[in-house]
């Protein structure tokens, strides 16, 4: 009860009745095709802009409010800008200096700082404050380093499983991500079989990329490995693990942080993400696949990594709106799966990215709007 009053408040506070986010009042039509989540999302923007306007901070006004949009959305030049603004950070130094041998760019200073906190950001306490921070610096660096004027783009997985391939963001056009990588022939599928792909990118934006350093299995995973962008498009995966019908289930089946994270990452601890298998988080990341998009550590240095954790972030956004009061908690502890045991995060901690971005306690990065580095909603 205490949940529905509250959606009322912020529902009569500007935001529509219709939109009401209560699970029980969804058809499974509209859960499949995606109405439903259009529905929780448009609540959710509701919900924080009425948030804003209740109590604007010095930074952060419905005026300046940075609003993150779905790639498609965009216009083409505005694809082509995002796109442009990356190949600059592929085109910055590196901050960590000349400790290892591999990284070159800003762009790949990223992968480093992954790389090094992937143990404790997965499957843990700071996995969605982590990752929300993460992106965010990046989309800062964009703007600032590279004069990008936009925000982040993100990638609603749902709307291409029928078809990766076909993907705005992966149709090898200009206004494109890059192509799909080349054909080939598996002798052995591996582990996520129903690969399109395999090989080098071959047609668009980052066919001539050069991916620096990993594999993380390589005996010095930092050391400098220059190869080609390969892309392995995963229609099946995306179809079975991050359709909209997916998508809206974490959302709705998730009434507290441990089971929302545990749901959105399929982490098998908990008996009710089972079911979710990859999750959202994996499809989306397998969906991609490929050198280095399926590498766990590196997954960064694949460009479409953070319109991937955008949308991670979006669903989080959305998740958080629906309740605000009551999803500004964190559960877990300190590494990933609790391997080895260790402490409960707590929202006091700080999470320190230097030298790609700052030092924040975690309780900053609860709010995307103000009393916090954040200024954003997700469209
Ligand atoms: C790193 O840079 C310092 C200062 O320029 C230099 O003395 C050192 O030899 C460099 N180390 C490597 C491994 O290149
Ligand atoms: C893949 O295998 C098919 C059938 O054996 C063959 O016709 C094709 O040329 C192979 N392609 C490549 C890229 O090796
Ligand atoms: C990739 O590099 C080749 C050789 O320099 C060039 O001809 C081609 O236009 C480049 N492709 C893209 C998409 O930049
Ligand atoms: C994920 O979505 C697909 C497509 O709608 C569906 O077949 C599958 O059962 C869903 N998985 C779960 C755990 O609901
Ligand atoms: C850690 O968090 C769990 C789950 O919220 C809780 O049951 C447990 O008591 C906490 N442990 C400590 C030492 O606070």
């Amino acid at each position: 009860m205490g949940f529905v009053k509250k959606l009322l408040s912020f529902a009569l506070l500007g935001a529509s009745l219709q939109g009401l986010a209560l699970g029980d009042d969804f058809p499974p039509e509209d859960i499949e095709s995606g109405k439903a989540l259009q529905q929780l999302s448009k609540t959710a923007y509701d919900n924080a802009i009425a948030r804003l306007e209740a109590s604007p901070s010095s930074t952060c006004t419905k005026e300046n409010v940075r609003v993150r949009k779905e790639w498609r959305s965009l216009p083409g030049e505005e694809r082509t800008a995002y796109r442009k603004a990356v190949e600059c950070l592929m085109n910055q130094p590196d901050v960590y200096g000349n400790e290892t041998s591999g990284p070159r760019t800003l762009f790949d200073s990223f992968g480093v700082l992954h790389y090094h906190l992937t143990p404790a950001v997965h499957n843990s306490a700071y996995f969605l404050l982590f990752h929300r921070l993460y992106v965010w610096t990046f989309e800062e660096k964009l703007k600032t380093v590279c004069g990008y004027t936009g925000s982040l783009p993100y990638w609603e997985w749902g709307l291409d499983a029928a078809s990766v391939e076909n993907s705005p963001l992966f149709d090898g056009s200009e206004t494109s991500m890059g192509s799909n990588g080349a054909k080939e022939n598996k002798t052995n599928p591996g582990f996520f079989p129903g690969g399109s792909g395999g090989g080098c990118v071959t047609a668009g934006p980052f066919t001539n990329y050069t991916v620096n350093f990993g594999p993380n299995t390589a005996p010095d995973p930092l050391a400098y490995n220059p190869r080609c962008l390969k892309r392995d498009l995963n229609t099946q995966i995306c179809a079975q693990w991050a359709s909209l019908k997916n998508t809206t289930d974490t959302i709705l089946e998730s009434p507290d942080i441990a089971l929302f994270q545990a749901n959105l990452q399929g982490d098998f601890r908990w008996p009710e993400a089972r079911k979710f298998g990859f999750a959202v988080h994996g499809g989306g990341h397998f969906a991609i696949a490929g050198d280095p998009g399926g590498d766990f550590y590196f997954s960064p240095l694949e460009p479409v990594f953070y319109q991937h954790h955008g949308q991670i972030d979006r669903m989080y956004f959305i998740w958080q709106n629906l309740d605000w009061e009551n999803r500004q908690t964190m559960d877990g502890t300190i590494t990933m799966m609790n391997m080895p045991a260790s402490r409960n995060g707590t929202l006091d901690d700080v999470l320190d990215i230097s030298p790609v971005g700052g030092a924040f306690q975690y309780r900053e990065l609860l709010d995307t709007l103000g009393s916090s580095p954040f200024c954003f909603v997700y469209e």
